[in-house]
């Protein structure tokens, strides 16, 4: 073999090099337990164009729906719509002088505003950080975000209250129920109504 044909092959190698080198730099692969065909659990190795779904959050699992009494508004503020669609949405963090003045953040405040929950176009609904709008209805789900081991004991009934039979329909109090969303520091701001007592009342 001469120097020329060594050096050519040498180069030739170089390349097929860096092209696997940059391929497998693009991502990372992953191992997955999985269960083969027979049962066992088997550890497989995944390239990374195979797990960027499972990676994504668009693609996690729907969060089951859990049935819930009313959301804890006050009289008549819900449709938020009712208002907000005559007006212009204004994503300006500021002090609210016109309505909506009892509302002072008091819950992670520094990092944060109003419209990081809720959605600055249609106000009937909240909004998660992946962007996906929800109802009043699902709010846990908002607080799950960042409260995930609350989020986690409340569903299993640990956290929070639960009621219904132990094997049939349960109902689950929201978290706001029992936290005020804007300033939950202080426990359990927002007591529901207690039961009307018959023959007390009034007609
Ligand atoms: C941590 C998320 C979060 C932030 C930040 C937040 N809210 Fe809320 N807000 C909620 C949730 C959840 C509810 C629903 C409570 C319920 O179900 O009754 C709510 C309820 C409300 C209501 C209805 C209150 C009532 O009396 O029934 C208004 C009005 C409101 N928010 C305005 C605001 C404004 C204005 C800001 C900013 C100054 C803000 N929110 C910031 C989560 C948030
Ligand atoms: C009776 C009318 C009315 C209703 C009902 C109402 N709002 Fe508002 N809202 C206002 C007004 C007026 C402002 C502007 C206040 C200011 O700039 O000082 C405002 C401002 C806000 C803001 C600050 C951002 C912005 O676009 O100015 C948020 C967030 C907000 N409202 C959320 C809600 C939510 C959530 C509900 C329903 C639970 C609701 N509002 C129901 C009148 C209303
Ligand atoms: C974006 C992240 C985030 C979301 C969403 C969020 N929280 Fe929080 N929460 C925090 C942080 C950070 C603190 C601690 C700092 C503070 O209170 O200012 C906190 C504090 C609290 C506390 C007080 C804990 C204590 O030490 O007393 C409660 C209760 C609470 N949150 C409930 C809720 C509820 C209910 C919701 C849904 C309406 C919610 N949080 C949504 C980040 C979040
Ligand atoms: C039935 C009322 C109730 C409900 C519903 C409820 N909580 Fe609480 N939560 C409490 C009480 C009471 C405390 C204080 C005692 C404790 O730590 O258990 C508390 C404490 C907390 C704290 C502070 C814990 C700490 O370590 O200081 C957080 C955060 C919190 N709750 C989040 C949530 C979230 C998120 C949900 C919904 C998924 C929720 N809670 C639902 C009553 C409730």
């Amino acid at each position: 073999m001469n120097t020329r044909s060594f050096a050519r092959s040498l180069m030739v190698l170089l390349v097929v090099l860096m092209v696997q080198f940059l391929s497998a730099s693009t991502g990372h692969s992953d191992r997955v337990k999985e269960f083969d065909r027979s049962g066992r659990l088997v550890v497989v190795e995944k390239p990374a164009n195979e797990m960027a779904a499972a990676y994504d959050i668009k693609n996690r699992p729907a969060e089951k729906v859990f049935p819930v009494p009313r959301p804890p508004f006050s009289e008549g503020i819900f449709p938020c719509t009712q208002c907000h669609k005559y007006m212009k949405p204004n994503p300006v963090q500021r002090t609210l002088t016109e309505y909506h003045t009892e509302i002072v953040l008091h819950h992670a405040e520094g990092q944060r505003w109003c419209t990081d929950c809720h959605n600055l176009v249609d106000r009937d609904k909240l909004r998660l950080v992946s962007g996906e709008l929800i109802d009043f209805t699902e709010s846990y789900r908002l607080c799950g975000q960042c409260h995930g081991d609350k989020f986690r004991d409340w569903k299993v009934g640990i956290h929070g209250k639960r009621t219904g039979n132990w094997n049939g329909d349960k109902q689950y109090l929201l978290c706001v129920h029992c936290h005020n969303p804007h300033d939950p520091k202080f426990k359990a701001l927002k007591p529901l109504p207690p039961p009307v007592r018959p023959g007390t009342a009034r007609h």
